[in-house]
């Protein structure tokens, strides 16, 4: 178990286009094992293997919110993720980001969307995801296509102590 150091803005790696996947090898594993520990760490929801300075197409998330369908909390490991389908209804909602430290903003995501990925073994895997859990895969999708949220907002600020789950 290993706690990595996460990359701030405006590091170049959080920009670079990202490699596939192709070994699901014990590297992998080792890799992801650190994300998840990092990311229960931080503490965020999500993490892009771009925040920890890998410049690979990989994605972990942990969420879990009573109130939505995504409860109990699950863990998702998500290697090579593409979004495959995204509903033409967007909603607006408060995204920090663990790379873009004391800051928030409104960003506009699909409500719904579908991912395709594979998991740390190579498993395909189509997940389907709505609120918040659909924006957290959204946001991570984005990391790894060397896109921010800070992108993708018009209003950005500093939020009050736990306003919010961090991405
Ligand atoms: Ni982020």
């Amino acid at each position: 178990m290993a706690i990595l150091d996460i990359v701030t803005f405006p590091s170049k790696v959080l920009r670079e286009e990202t490699k596939p996947i192709t070994d699901f090898d014990q590297d992998l594993e080792k890799l992801v094992e650190d994300m998840i520990d990092t990311m229960r760490d931080a503490p965020g929801v999500g993490l892009a293997a771009p925040q920890v300075g890998v410049s690979k197409k990989l994605v972990v998330v942990e969420y879990g919110r009573e109130e939505e369908d995504s409860f109990p909390k699950q863990l998702f490991v998500l290697a090579n993720p593409e979004i495959v389908e995204r509903s033409e209804e967007t909603v607006r909602g408060v995204e920090g980001c663990l790379s873009v430290p004391d800051l928030v903003g409104s960003v506009d995501r699909a409500r719904v969307v579908t991912v395709r990925a594979q998991d740390q073994h190579g498993k395909n895997l189509k997940i389907r995801a709505e609120g918040w859990l659909a924006r957290i895969f959204q946001h991570e999708i984005d990391h790894i296509n060397g896109i921010l949220y800070t992108d993708r907002t018009r209003e950005i600020w500093q939020p009050e102590p736990d306003e919010l789950d961090t991405i």
